[in-house]
């Protein structure tokens, strides 16, 4: 019988290969079998710009604030269909060199929203590049830091035809400004984020969300069954289109006012949702929401912003937004 309070070196031996048991079976060989991991069928490659993108998505640091990771419990639901798998990573996960670990993109800290999904709830470049130049622009209240050392500045005549201007509005700009111009890494880093969507493995997750305990759904505040048009529309068009519809000046129209909002016939503006719109030099590009938003949430939506900031035309239902949907189908190849 080994005596640890006289046999020191037992004691250290022992502890020694606990220690090194351990280890294998936590860290050695788990890492053994995720080098085995396959990327899921609907994923794609990163491309260069990508890449980049993700470096300096660690060089900046926005690890200290955001995560990466759908985590298998019901409150990460919201950033997600599904929980992540190790496979969602397999494109990121390269290794720096011998001596160091890919960098942990899975983060621990939720400053900011999980990126998982971003690119699906934040398509536009416009608004990414904005919101980096200083988030306050299009979230008022956001404590994001700014990255303006990701934008120069030019003057009129310095403009190039490759140059993609940001259109900062007035009051975010130093007195005498002139255009600011976003640089090969900012246009990286989103391009990165846009590409940042869950990948689909078709069907339910074998690994559905625990507690997956159905709740029933919430009662409608909008219109007879509708759900709640203006949660909805915080949650998917405020970002760009702001929280008392007036917009960006240049980049994001007002909804306050807008003809196409107000028309007594809807079928324009359910048309702009479900197909995108990108009909003037002056403004962005508004990505399509037909794969994102129900007929249901579509009538509900456009109902809350032709009832509000002095907006006044009747109500659209799911039924009308259904027909246009239809319609849409039948035109495409
Ligand atoms: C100090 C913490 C902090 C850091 C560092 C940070 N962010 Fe954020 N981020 C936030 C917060 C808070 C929000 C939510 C408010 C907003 O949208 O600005 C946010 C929002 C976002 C969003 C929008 C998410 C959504 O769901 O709409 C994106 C994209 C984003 N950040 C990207 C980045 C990138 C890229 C970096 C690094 C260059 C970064 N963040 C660094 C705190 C941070
Ligand atoms: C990523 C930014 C972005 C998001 C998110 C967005 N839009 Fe837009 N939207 C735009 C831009 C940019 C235009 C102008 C396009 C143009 O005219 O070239 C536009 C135009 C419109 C117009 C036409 C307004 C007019 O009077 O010209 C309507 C209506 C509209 N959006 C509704 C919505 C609704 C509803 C949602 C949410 C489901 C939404 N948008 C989400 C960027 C966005």
């Amino acid at each position: 019988m080994i005596n640890f309070h006289k046999d020191h070196k037992s004691l250290v031996n022992t502890s020694l290969t606990v220690f090194a048991g351990l280890s294998v079976l936590v860290a050695v060989i788990p890492a053994y079998q995720m080098q085995e991991t396959q990327p899921l069928p609907a994923m794609q490659p990163m491309t260069e710009a990508q890449t980049r993108g993700l470096d300096l998505y660690i060089s900046e640091g926005c690890v200290a604030c955001h995560t990466q990771q759908v985590r298998n419990i019901e409150m990460d639901k919201v950033w997600g269909g599904r929980p992540s798998v190790p496979s969602d990573y397999y494109y990121s996960k390269k290794r720096m060199d011998v001596w160091r670990q890919s960098p942990s993109l899975l983060g621990s800290e939720r400053t900011g929203p999980d990126l998982t999904n971003v690119g699906k709830r934040q398509a536009g470049q416009e608004w990414h590049l904005l919101h980096l130049y200083n988030p306050r622009i299009v979230v008022k209240e956001s404590v994001m830091p700014a990255y303006p050392w990701l934008f120069s500045e030019k003057s009129e005549k310095q403009l190039s035809e490759k140059d993609v201007v940001v259109p900062v509005p007035a009051a975010f700009l130093k007195p005498g400004a002139k255009k600011i111009v976003a640089s090969r890494e900012a246009l990286a880093l989103v391009e990165y984020l846009v590409s940042l969507k869950q990948a689909d493995i078709g069907g339910e997750p074998a690994n559905g969300f625990i507690p997956s305990v159905k709740k029933p759904a919430a009662e409608g505040s909008g219109t007879a069954g509708l759900p709640d048009g203006a949660a909805l529309y915080s949650n998917t068009c405020a970002a760009c289109h702001q929280a008392d519809g007036k917009g960006l000046p240049g980049a994001f129209p007002p909804l306050a006012g807008s003809a196409i909002v107000n028309d007594a016939d809807p079928g324009q503006l359910i048309r702009i949702i479900l197909q995108g719109y990108d009909a003037r030099p002056e403004y962005g590009v508004m990505a399509p929401f037909a794969d994102v938003l129900g007929d249901e949430e579509i009538a509900a939506i456009a109902t809350h912003e032709r009832s509000s900031w002095g907006n006044q035309a009747p109500a659209v239902t799911a039924e009308e937004v259904k027909k246009i949907r239809e319609y849409i189908l039948t035109l495409k190849p």
